[in-house]
Formats: structure tokens, C-alpha cells, sequence
């Protein structure tokens, strides 16, 4: 299968700043403005070398992968290893005060992009149409005080060239699309008047309504109960065969991930440290991380009663990511060399990479 997504060491700095403020400004993006492609990013300088720092924070540390067409890539990882500023780089919408380098190859109809070097108009005629993404809370990305029916058909309008009434209808087959009940009378209303499952399936008609190739979705049911949660992923499932989608599917549970990937990329404070097969990951993990993160799903074998095993201590801050392993504090087989340098990337079987040389013997 052909690449649609070549990303090549991709990396995002964060200027230092204290931990509430960076909580603060953590991204979030309004879909309206999304979905017409009018958001801005500025591109960094060459990061150079990464590791710890004093003073600034990498958040994405050279990460490269690629997703073919068709393919539905899941990116797993603890809450803080740079999960979404990875989609919203993706997507050129992080806040001016991050610096991006590396190169993100987007392959279309009209051939080969790199968004990082495109201009900001190139950009936007790309945003909303042929990439789209989708959010975990639907209600903070949607505007409140304007009918649904109306967000979609700005999507529309924003990339085609049509009349309020056609943009309307399109908007309505869109919601039928994601099997909204009574679409036509349901395109009406807005958010408040829609449940959390209903408003994520109008985020997902909004993001394919302009038919993307690919479709981001940053933990589009970790807001949503286990039943409507099972709802979405079905829907997804079948919009990835109706429409060919090729997915890049966020979120921190490896349960949900299992569903619906083919393909698995873990990552911890910044850095990729697994890739490969859904069978590579969940079979024969080879990162002690991701066989931490596995051994906290429960399985149908768990003994219930029995607490789940958990990975003890937390994600770095930004400006603690320490030079070595990021994962050296955290993990059980350490040794002293961990410590001393970010460890490679080693193909350990085909097409299933790890980024840890003591179990993998390297
Ligand atoms: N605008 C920002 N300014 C400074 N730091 C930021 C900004 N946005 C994110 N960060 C930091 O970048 C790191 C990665 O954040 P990110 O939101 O990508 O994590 P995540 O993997 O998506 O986590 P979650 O599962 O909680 O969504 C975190 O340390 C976060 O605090
Ligand atoms: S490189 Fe060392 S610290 Fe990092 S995961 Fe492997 S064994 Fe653990
Ligand atoms: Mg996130």
C-alpha cells in the first residue's frame, strides 16, 4: 500500500513556562474555524539535538512513521507523552509559541505535499478537506450558539463552491451518513440539545463531510460511556469501509486502540518507542513500557478481585525528560548505559521496531 502520511522527524519545542500555565494553554481547537481551515501555526526553527534542557520542553522528540492508505495507525501513550501535540502538528494548528521542524509528507490526488513548507493558504485548502480531525469533548469544539446543521454546511462552504441550500443538504446527508436519527429535523438544533454520543457523531459528519483521505481522531470516545463508546467505534469502523478513510486513531486506552488498528505506535514523553503490528504489540511487546501499559488491561483471563499491575510513577514534566530513556526513571530492567544517551530505534522483527537495546539485546 502507498504512503498517504510520511512523517520524518517530526519535532515540537515548547518555550519553558510554569506547569499551571502550560496546563493553561494546552491545545484546543474550535471545529468551526477547523473545518473552514482558517487556523494558524508558525514553523519553527531546526531544533537541533534533543534531550533535556533547561529551560524549554521537547513534546515531540524526532518522531518518524508513516500510514498507508487505508490504514488505521492507533497512537497510544500515557496522558502527557505528546499524543495530541502530535495530531495538532499534524494538522498545522499548534499555538504560534511552538517550534515544529522536521517534515510531514501528505500524498493526495494532486500528488506530494510537505505541510510544513506549504503556505498558510495551501494549508487551509487542505485542512478541513482532504485531512480532518476529530475531538475527545465535542461540546468545547462545537460553537454553542449555532445550529448544527449550520457548522456542517460551513465545513461545506468552506471548500466548495455551492449554495446555502446545496451546503444544507449536504450537511443533512452527512448526518445520515453518521446514522443521526430524523437528520433533516436534527440539523436544526443545537449542541445543548443533542446527548454526548449524538454531538460526536456531528463532529464526525463535520470532519467527513468534505471526504478527507485521512481522519485524525485525538480519544474521540474517552468523554463517552462504554455503550455510546462502542457506538462510535462501530461507526468509524464503517465510514473507514464506505469511504476508504485512512485513520490516525488516538487515545491512552490500549483496549479501545485494539479495535480498531491495524498497525500500533506507542510513545512516551515525546519519543516513539514502539511500532508495529496490532499482532506486534499486543502478542510479543518488546518495550517494557508498552508491556507495562499491557499488563494494566484487564483481560478476560484476569483473576478478578485481583488489582491490575500498574506502571509506578508518572510521565516527565516536559522540562524533566531526561536525556537517556525517557522511560529510565519508570522502568524495572535499567542498567547504567539507559541513562546516557536517547536509545535507538531497532527493527526487532519485520516491521516491528522498539527503542529499548537491553531487552531487545542490541
Ligand atoms: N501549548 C503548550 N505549551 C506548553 N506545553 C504544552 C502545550 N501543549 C502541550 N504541552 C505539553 O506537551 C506535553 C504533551 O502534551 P499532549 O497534550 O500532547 O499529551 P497527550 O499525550 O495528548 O496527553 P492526554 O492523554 O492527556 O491527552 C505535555 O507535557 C503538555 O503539558
Ligand atoms: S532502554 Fe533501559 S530504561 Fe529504557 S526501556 Fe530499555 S531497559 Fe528500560
Ligand atoms: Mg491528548
Amino acid at each position: 500500500m502507498p504512503g498517504l502520511l510520511e512523517v520524518s522527524h517530526l519535532t515540537v519545542e515548547f518555550a519553558a513556562q510554569n506547569p499551571a500555565r502550560a496546563a493553561e494553554s494546552k491545545p484546543t481547537a474550535d471545529s468551526s474555524r477547523l473545518a473552514s481551515g482558517s487556523v494558524g501555526m508558525t514553523r519553527g526553527k531546526e531544533t537541533g539535538s534533543v534531550g533535556m534542557t533547561r529551560g524549554r520542553g521537547l513534546a515531540v522528540r524526532d518522531l518518524s512513521f508513516g500510514i498507508a492508505a487505508g490504514e488505521v495507525l492507533g497512537l497510544v501513550g500515557e496522558s502527557g507523552s505528546g499524543k495530541s501535540v502530535t495530531s495538532l502538528a499534524l494538522m498545522r494548528l499548534l499555538p504560534a509559541q511552538a517550534r515544529v521542524s522536521g517534515e510531514i509528507f501528505f500524498a493526495n490526488g494532486d500528488g506530494t505535499a510537505e505541510l510544513l513548507g506549504l503556505s498558510e493558504e495551501a494549508m487551509r485548502r487542505r485542512r478541513g478537506a482532504q485531512m480532518a480531525m476529530i475531538f475527545q469533548e465535542p461540546m468545547t469544539a462545537l460553537n454553542p450558539v449555532m445550529r448544527v446543521g449550520d457548522q456542517i454546511a460551513e465545513a461545506v462552504g468552506a471548500h466548495n463552491k455551492v449554495t446555502k441550500k446545496g451546503a444544507w443538504e449536504r450537511a443533512v446527508e452527512a448526518m445520515n451518513d453518521v446514522a443521526i436519527p430524523d437528520a433533516g429535523r436534527r440539523a436544526r438544533d443545537y449542541p445543548y440539545q443533542l446527548s454526548g454520543g449524538m454531538r460526536q457523531r456531528v463532529m464526525i459528519a463535520m470532519a467527513i463531510v468534505n471526504r478527507p483521505q485521512l481522519l485524525i481522531a485525538d480519544e474521540p470516545t474517552t468523554a463517552l460511556d462504554v455503550t455510546i463508546q462502542a457506538q462510535i467505534l462501530e461507526l468509524l469502523a464503517e465510514l473507514r469501509a464506505k469511504f476508504g478513510l485512512t485513520m490516525l486513531f488516538i487515545s491512552h486506552d490500549l483496549a479501545v486502540v485494539s479495535q480498531v488498528a491495524d498497525r500500533v505506535a506507542v510513545m512516551y514523553a515525546g519519543s516513539l518507542v514502539e511500532l508495529g503490528s496490532k499482532e506486534d504489540i499486543f502478542r510479543r511487546a518488546a518495550h517494557p513500557y508498552t508491556q507495562g501499559l499491557l499488563k494494566a488491561v484487564p483481560t478476560l483471563k484476569t483473576e478478578r478481585g485481583r488489582p491490575l499491575q500498574t506502571i509506578e510513577g508518572t510521565v516527565p514534566p516536559l522540562h524533566a525528560v531526561p536525556a537517556g530513556c525517557p522511560f529510565e526513571p519508570r522502568c524495572e530492567f535499567r542498567v547504567e548505559e539507559c541513562g546516557r544517551s536517547l536509545p535507538e530505534l531497532v527493527e526487532v522483527g519485520a516491521g516491528h521496531w522498539a527503542r529499548c537495546p537491553v531487552v531487545n539485546g542490541g
